[in-house]
């Protein structure tokens, strides 16, 4: 996720906000960029790369010459030598627009008066463009977060910079948070958070802003939580928090006793638990301009022109580990939504292959770093063979976008854990969305369906929260009841294998505990030989079509002794009869109970790994990314 930092104050600004971007480097980014109000100008610059290239560049306009300022008409201004005491600063994470310095973040309005530092995504973004294009707006990047500098300008023609922004919040729609000044009011930064998390730090005539408290940390301990939906105004003397009908609202001070290695993890004790917690903001990312048509979805956007999914008549998903089982739950849904015949393996096998492949199919490779080696291997061994390639992963400017003819991102942020969780989610969320347009595309759903469909799609930020919050305690005491085991079986059939596949991945991989996934209906072929009174076997028995033969399969399981954890639909009181312990998730269409599914796993894994005492973000023998051939 990109990462906002907010001063004002008495202090010279530019260093508090370049050390305070530099403590949001852990949460990733491809570019960055500060702007400071300095004699009623705003001088801004941005640069691609890490924090260090920022830091010349700020150095170069120090010296008088700032390349972002007279690239975008405006002012150099040598800010080292003024009273700068108020700016915003960002490091962004590529989803809308690729990695420029135009695209890098503080955005700003046309008459360069109003700068901008935005997180997460304005779904209505196109709509606003447009409309004010029309009445003169000069946009100079590809992102949806410029929309916010021209919108809050174009509402201060006849206001405040607060009013301003009232006016812009009631017409964006979306999922963001965003900090903004304007050299028309020195000495104000306004910030509006939706979703996205913004967070106010305390001093004595000064104040503070970020999207995490890393950011500021090293200044204030004494914090005010932004609460959804909620504009706040920043000046030296104090901070209001205002309602978006302009209501004051009173908020406490908290002391936080954080160091700062808590703060990087959001008071979460590693990681991976953050990250299993962000996914409901991860998917809402994913999927939120994309669904804003009520019966359908769009996906055309820079890196992919609709044209490469025309006329597909076969598909091929190749991916390695995690991202290989959320392509597997992609194909039942294009199989079942869009009615394409979708074959699937593993990159590292199917490169191997003298494999065969036609100008009439579409290959998916979908790696969330977009450097995995067989990943990229088969997809431009696929292209060299007459194929169209689509790329579905979460890094702007990874090879895989340099090797496809179309790029989907995931948009689900960096994830510093080694165990892939919220790119997973991610990656289903967008097999899903994939589907539901080649659907469309094809005629193979009535616009009856697609609606309710999208309709459920929308709401799976909402369901996940309610699992990540709802279920972590039970979670967590029922892996400590297992946590001496020393296999693990885990079983599902049809979409719920992939589901079990990837809860057996979890496990084995933070755990050091053997495991093996199998087809529900393949037990009784030879693992069942696995099977006694010491066996926790995980059994994902979520609505679908052959629940039925799940829960014959189940009942094999407990004719061995075997001990059944039922991953079951709320709702569904099929379960409780013939499993020892049933987690519910919420009731959504079955196709997408697959990706709530996943959930409790991960959390299962995350807590029998934590009761063995093991390092869960950095699992031996384990890489983030595998470059190596
Ligand atoms: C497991 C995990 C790995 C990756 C695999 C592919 O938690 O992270 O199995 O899924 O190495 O990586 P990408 O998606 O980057 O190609």
């Amino acid at each position: 996720m990109c990462g906002i930092v907010g001063y004002v104050g008495q202090r010279p600004v530019q260093e508090i906000l370049l050390a305070g971007l530099e403590k949001l480097e852990y949460r990733g980014y491809d570019s960055a960029g500060v702007s400071v109000l300095a004699d009623g100008e705003i001088a801004s610059v941005r640069a691609v790369g890490n924090l260090s290239k920022l830091r010349a560049a700020v150095l170069h306009a120090n010296n008088g010459a700032s390349p972002d300022a007279a690239a975008h008409g405006g002012t150099a201004v040598a800010v080292a030598e003024l009273p700068v005491t108020s700016g915003i600063g960002h490091t962004r994470w590529a989803t809308h627009g690729r990695v420029t310095e135009s695209n890098a973040h503080p955005h700003f309005d046309t008459t360069d008066r109003v700068h901008v530092v935005v997180n997460g995504i304005v779904e209505n973004y196109l709509f606003l463009k447009r409309r004010l294009a029309d009445i003169g707006a000069d946009f100079t990047s590809e992102t949806d977060a410029e929309v916010i500098a021209h919108l809050v300008s174009h509402h201060m023609a006849r206001g405040s910079l607060v009013e301003a922004v009232r006016a812009a919040y009631a017409e964006l729609e979306g999922h963001y948070a965003f900090v903004c000044m304007s050299a028309d009011e020195p000495g104000t930064l306004v910030g509006a958070r939706k979703e996205c998390p913004l967070i106010v730090g305390r001093g004595d005539g000064e104040q503070f802003v970020g999207s995490a408290i890393p950011a500021f940390l090293a200044h204030t301990r004494d914090v005010q939580v932004i609460e959804n939906e909620e504009i706040v105004v920043l000046t030296a003397r104090g901070v209001e928090f205002i309602a978006p009908d302009g209501t004051p609202i009173e908020r406490a001070i908290t002391r936080v006793d954080w160091d700062q290695s808590t703060a990087e993890k959001g008071g979460y004790e590693t990681f991976m638990l953050k990250e299993i917690h962000e996914q409901a903001d991860a998917v809402a990312e994913t999927i939120a301009d994309r669904t804003t048509r009520p019966d359908g979805v769009d996906l055309a956007e820079a890196e992919l022109d609709e044209s490469l999914l025309q006329g597909v008549d076969r598909i091929l998903i190749l991916a390695a580990g995690t991202s290989f089982h959320a392509g597997l739950i992609g194909r039942y849904a294009i199989e079942e939504w869009a009615r394409i015949p979708v074959d699937m393996d593993i990159a590292s096998e199917w490169r191997y292959r003298n494999p065969i492949v036609t100008d009439r199919e579409l290959v998916i490779g979908i790696t969330q770093s977009g450097e995995t080696a067989d990943t990229l291997a088969a997809m431009r061994l696929a292209r060299e063979r007459g194929a169209r390639v689509l790329a579905c992963t979460n890094v702007v400017g990874s090879q895989a976008t340099r090797d496809a003819d179309g790029v989907l991102y995931i948009r689900a942020g960096m994830e510093i854990s080694v165990a892939a969780t919220k790119t997973f989610v991610c990656q289903v969320a967008a097999m899903y969305l994939l589907a539901l347009r080649l659907a469309e595309l094809r005629g193979t759903m009535d616009r009856a369906q697609r609606t309710a469909l999208v309709a459920e799609v929308k709401q799976l930020p909402t369901r996940i929260t309610e699992l990540t919050e709802g279920l972590d305690a039970p979670i967590k005491a029922a892996a400590e009841r297992h946590a001496d085991a020393d296999f693990y079986l885990y079983l599902g059939r049809h979409v719920g294998r992939a589901v079990a596949l990837e809860g057996a991945l979890k496990l084995k991989e933070i755990s050091y505990i053997a495991t093996d996934a199998y087809a529900g209906g393949e037990m009784k072929h030879g693992p069942i030989a696995l099977l006694d009174e010491s066996t926790p076997v995980v059994c994902v028995a979520t609505d679908m079509p052959i629940l039925d033969k799940m829960i014959s399969n189940i009942q094999e399981v407990r004719a061995r002794g075997a001990h059944v954890i039922a991953i079951a639909t709320e709702g569904d009181d099929r379960l409780e009869p013939v499993a020892e312990e049933v987690i519910y998730v919420p009731r959504t269409d079955w196709m997408l109970q697959a990706l709530l599914a996943v959930i409790p796993l991960q959390l299962f894994a995350y807590y029998v790994a934590r009761k063995r005492g093991l390092n869960v973000d950095q699992p031996r023998n384990l890489a983030k990314t595998v470059t190596v051939e």
